[in-house]
């Protein structure tokens, strides 16, 4: 539960930073998880607020790896919020974004992590999309990078 009200802004709505720091954490402890070892947050995108949180809400993360590469891996995070004084309310869906994650050695350096392997329809899915989002990254940073050496 985020009870702190310094975590508000002015509308009383909880700011999208604190959430996206709890979608880091929990993305972080699956990453690490799956690699087995410290991973750090390389990239995030499409972090999505769908609705708004508010002070006293009580926060559910859920989190998975969606693709795993040679180092990287995208975590999937999704957020859900429930009143604190309302069972009757039921959760909803607050706010979704995609991390990726870096498994690092001692010396900071990246270091291999276990193949995905997607068994379920949903994983399966999950993975193609990833695959989409990392060719989307990748392209996009290749353009920018070629654009500023010229
Ligand atoms: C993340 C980090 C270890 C990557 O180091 P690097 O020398 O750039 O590593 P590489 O270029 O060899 O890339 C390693 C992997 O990360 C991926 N990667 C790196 N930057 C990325 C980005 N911006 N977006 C998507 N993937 C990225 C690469 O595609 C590669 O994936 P693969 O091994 O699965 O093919 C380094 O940039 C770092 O330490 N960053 C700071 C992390 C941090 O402090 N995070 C906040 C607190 S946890």
């Amino acid at each position: 539960m985020i009870a702190d009200s310094t975590a508000a802004n002015l509308l009383g709505n909880i700011h999208g930073g604190e959430i996206t720091k709890l979608a880091d954490s929990t993305a972080g402890a699956v990453a690490q998880r799956h690699s087995g070892g410290p991973a750090v947050t390389a990239a995030m995108d499409e972090m999505a607020f769908l609705t708004p949180v508010h002070v006293g809400d009580i926060l559910r993360t859920f989190a998975q790896v969606n693709w795993a590469g040679r180092s990287s891996m995208e975590v999937g995070v999704r957020i859900e919020a429930q009143p604190w004084n309302s069972a009757a309310d039921g959760p909803r869906h607050v706010a979704s974004g995609y991390f990726v994650f870096v498994a690092v050695d001692e010396d900071g350096q990246p270091r291999p992590v276990p193949d995905l392997v997607p068994e379920t329809a949903q994983e399966r899915r999950r993975h193609r999309e990833a695959q989409i989002r990392r060719a989307h990254r990748l392209a996009r940073k290749r353009e920018i990078d070629s654009g500023r050496e010229a």
